[in-house]
């Protein structure tokens, strides 16, 4: 862990997200940016991300390739490296202020409390130790078990995620394990301290649809059994729709759009949400092709000086030339001019009418 947390004294309208009212708040961040590099080649990567998340809660985390998805939850973890410098006005887990507590304290709490399955999780898995070593060692570090006690837990976690044929996967390599089950080791290790929070990033990428759905249940399972809050990394609506309450929308490092999932479905304020939905091939039954936005997120050194969606918006106006500000919807927030712009008639559907 080398990126420190830097408390900044910013204090503007944060893009707070959505949370339980009934459950108490276990993870309160509020304009956390990453910045890499220095200098003129220094950008932002994540720019003022604001997360609510309550206990046993789970939101998803949703935008296109390159909107900050991981690096905002990879800085929240401090496993960023040192080119990275991460700066936000809050942090707080489970009642403790992150940016405040020394490394030593950060490092109690990250792996343990909070943990995560990366994306590409299977070239996570250290290629030179075994299924037991792996576990063995997260089991040891954390929770301190020693001797039997390791073995019967390893062998516990493993029949917890599923892993067929459990027994005989202990002294097997990652590279003698298909993809679902290596998905499944990554699991059982995140698990492993059962931790208030699991960060799942893209838990079904790089699997066949069949074992997706496995996958995806095991984790649905163990989130409401260990009453877990998961924050779900996807670029799968579909995810989102049948595993979370609460949405985060990002694109181009800003959360762009927070809200309820029936109501990110039924009635997006973000013309970049509606955008997502209208590209879901399920949802544009009837229609002769999808609809999708012109154009592609601004360079990381060629951003627009105001709305950072407003080259490929088609709502934009001469107001879109300064940043949005942060308008309240009925389940969340939004980053744009009207907190229900796409109400209006879009340019795709105008388009579509002179058809
Ligand atoms: N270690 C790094 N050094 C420099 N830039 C980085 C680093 N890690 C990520 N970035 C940049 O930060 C931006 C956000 O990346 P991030 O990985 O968070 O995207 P993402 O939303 O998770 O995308 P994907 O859906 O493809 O996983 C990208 O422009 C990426 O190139
Ligand atoms: S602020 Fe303007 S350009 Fe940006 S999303 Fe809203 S309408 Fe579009
Ligand atoms: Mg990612």
């Amino acid at each position: 862990m080398t990126d420190p947390l830097i408390k900044t004294p910013i204090n503007h309208t944060s893009m707070n997200g959505t949370s339980k009212k009934d459950s108490p708040l276990l993870l309160d961040i509020e304009n956390l940016s990453v910045t890499f590099g220095q200098g003129i080649r220094a950008f932002r990567a994540v720019d003022d991300v604001s997360l609510k998340i309550a206990q046993g809660e789970v939101i998803a985390v949703v935008g296109e390739s390159g909107s900050g998805k991981s690096v905002t939850m990879m800085a929240l973890m401090g496993l960023l490296p040192p080119s990275a410098t991460v700066r936000a006005q809050r942090v707080v887990f489970d009642n403790k202020d992150m940016l405040s507590m020394s490394a030593k304290e950060r490092r109690g709490i990250i792996g343990k409390d909070i943990s995560m399955i990366f994306q590409n999780a299977m070239s996570c898995l250290n290629p030179s130790f075994t299924v037991e070593m792996q576990l063995g060692e997260v089991l040891r570090k954390h929770l301190g078990l020693r001797g039997a006690a390791v073995q019967t837990r390893i062998l516990e976690l493993l029949e917890l995620v599923e892993m067929p044929d459990a027994k005989n996967r202990l002294k097997v390599y990652p590279h003698q394990l298909s993809g679902g089950m290596s998905q499944r080791v990554m699991i059982a290790m995140a698990i492993a301290c059962e931790p208030k929070l699991l960060i799942a990033d893209e838990p079904t990428t790089a699997l066949d649809v069949t074992v997706q759905a496995q996958i995806m249940d095991l984790l649905s399972r163990l989130q409401r059994e260990k009453q877990m809050a998961m924050v779900l990394i996807t670029h799968d609506l579909g995810l989102v729709a049948q595993n979370s309450r609460d949405v985060a929308v990002m694109y181009a490092g800003q959360v762009v759009e927070t809200s309820t999932v029936p109501e990110i479905f039924q009635k997006p304020a973000h013309p970049y949400t509606e955008a997502l939905l209208q590209a879901i091939p399920e949802l544009a039954i009837g229609q002769d092709r999808l609809n999708s936005l012109p154009g592609v997120v601004p360079s990381q050194y060629d951003r627009p000086a105001g709305c950072l969606l407003s080259p490929r918006c088609p709502y934009k106006e001469p107001a879109c030339e300064v940043p949005p500000p942060i308008l309240d919807t009925p389940n969340g927030k939004v980053r744009c001019i009207d907190s229900n712009i796409t109400s209006r008639p879009s340019h795709a559907a105008i388009l579509e009418s002179q058809v």
